[in-house]
This record gives structure tokens, C-alpha cells and sequence, in this order.
């Protein structure tokens, strides 16, 4: 289970220093041959960034890795080129930060459940009307925004903590969701979760016991806690589903 932590770090990486390698090759050739344009430049930058993107699509990594690949990549290029001012470096590690922050401090990164998963796990839930959704950890709001939409009836909450994943995923709620939806900087940890008929969380391996030792002591009985991949150590789910995608996710259900 670590390795599936890691492994997405690993495989972008490697797809940044090839991608930005080989761009940075061909400029090289191309500036052994004269000057070369900033429109020539561009054109490199923008063709790296896709190249990053369409590599970590093809190797099946989430939607997330391959948007910040295509950011890094890029910069990689940019960089030795253009030599920026030393300033631009600490704006770009604090909007980095403003997403990854948690997979420093809980080490849980940002990735997200795609959408055959999102459309698993709403069909997932009960039928009754009052039902009351979490997702700890919402990242950038999909599965709050998903679910608010798929079950209008229902009260869909979302807590998140890294500061632009919370605006993104604010934002969305409000734009793109019903009424139902809301999402709150808040910490898993400080979430009330005694009210909730399905919590769902999507972290890594790290804080599965803690986790389950904050769900068993507040949720209430016949509630259900839903873990996209990862395991409670020690404790077996009462039922695994399936999600026929190409990372092959595993639902795990417990109920309490
Ligand atoms: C793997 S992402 C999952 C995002 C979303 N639930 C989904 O399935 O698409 C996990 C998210 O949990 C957030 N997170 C980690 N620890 C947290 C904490 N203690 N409180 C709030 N959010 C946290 C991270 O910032 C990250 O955005």
C-alpha cells in the first residue's frame, strides 16, 4: 500500500526530467544553429507541457499528477533559458504548497478520484433522503460536487485544509453544485462526523488508524466509512467494490 503513496511521485519525476530533457536538447540544437525566437521558445514550452500531460495519461496517473507535471515540466525548460529572478522560486514553492501541503504534514498528497469512481461511489449510497455525506479530505471537490448533483436531496459535505485545493473545491461547490453541497477548510480531525450516514476519504496509508479509531468512537450505528484503496490495518471491510478503471480502484466498506 505505501508504494501506491510513492509511486505517483516517482513516475512524474521521471516523466519531467525526460520530457524537460529532451526539450531542453532541442534547443540546444537549435541555438547551435542561431539565435532562436521567443515565439520558437514558446512553441517548446507549450509542446513539453502536453508531452508531460499526455505520458502521465498514458501511464494512468490521476488527472492531478499530470496537471502539476505539465506546470513543472515547463518551468524546468524555462528556467536554465531564461534564468528568472530568485523571487519567482518562493512563489512558485508557496502555490505548490498551497495544494501538497498535506503530504507534508499528514502525508497525504493531492490526487484525485476519477470519474468512473466518483459515479461508483454515488450509486453506492443509500436511498434514503436525509442522508448526510462527508468526504474528509476533498482535495480539489470532485467527489462533493459529483455527489451533490447525483443526490440532490441529500446534505454533501466536503473538509479540506490545503488552502487553493480548499478555494478550488469552495469554489465549485458553489458554481458548478447544488444547494446541498458545502465544503469547509476544516481538518478531518476537527470534523463532526456523529451525524454522518457515509464518510468517505481518499487519503494513503499513513493516518488509516487514526482514522479509524476517530470513526469508530463517533459515528453513529449503521453508518458506513468508504476508503478509496486503502486498508484500516487490521481490520477487514465488510464488502470491496470494484471500480472497472484503469488503476483498478478498490472501494473498501466498513460499516459501524
Ligand atoms: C488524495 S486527496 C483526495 C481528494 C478527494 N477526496 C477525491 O477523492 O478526489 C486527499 C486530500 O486530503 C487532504 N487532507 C489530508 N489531510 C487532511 C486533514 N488533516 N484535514 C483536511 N484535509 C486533509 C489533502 O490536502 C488532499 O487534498
Amino acid at each position: 500500500m505505501r508504494r501506491e503513496a510513492s509511486l505517483p511521485i516517482l513516475k512524474s519525476l521521471i516523466i519531467a526530467v525526460f520530457a524537460a530533457g529532451a526539450a531542453l536538447l532541442l534547443f540546444g540544437k537549435l541555438r547551435a544553429g542561431g539565435d532562436v525566437s521567443n515565439v520558437i521558445i514558446i512553441v517548446i514550452t507549450l509542446g513539453v507541457a502536453v508531452l508531460a500531460f499526455a505520458l502521465g495519461r498514458l501511464i494512468s496517473l490521476g488527472r492531478a499528477w499530470c496537471v502539476l507535471i505539465a506546470i513543472a515540466t515547463p518551468s524546468m525548460v524555462l528556467v536554465p533559458i531564461y534564468q528568472p529572478p530568485t523571487w519567482i522560486f518562493p512563489i512558485i514553492f508557496i502555490g505548490l504548497a498551497g495544494f501538497y501541503i498535506n503530504g507534508v504534514r499528514e502525508q497525504v498528497p493531492l490526487y484525485l478520484s476519477n470519474r468512473k469512481t466518483q459515479k461508483t461511489l454515488a450509486d453506492l449510497l443509500p436511498p434514503d433522503t436525509n442522508l448526510t455525506f462527508i468526504d474528509l479530505g476533498c482535495g480539489l471537490g470532485d467527489i462533493v460536487t459529483h455527489v451533490a448533483n447525483a443526490r440532490p436531496q441529500a446534505r454533501v459535505i466536503g473538509v479540506e485544509t490545503a488552502p487553493l485545493s480548499f478555494l478550488i473545491a469552495w469554489l465549485r461547490a458553489k458554481v458548478l453544485a447544488n444547494s446541498n453541497a458545502e465544503v469547509r477548510f476544516q481538518s478531518i480531525w476537527s470534523t463532526d462526523v456523529s451525524n454522518a450516514d457515509v464518510v468517505y476519504a481518499f487519503l494513503s496509508p499513513a493516518p488509516m488508524t487514526r482514522l479509524n479509531d476517530k470513526l469508530r468512537t463517533e459515528m453513529k450505528p449503521a453508518s458506513r466509512f468508504i476508503s478509496n484503496s486503502f486498508a484500516i490495518p487490521g481490520a477487514e471491510p465488510d464488502e470491496i467494490v470494484s471500480v472497472n478503471d484503469t488503476r483498478e480502484t478498490q472501494l473498501l466498506i466498513w460499516r459501524m
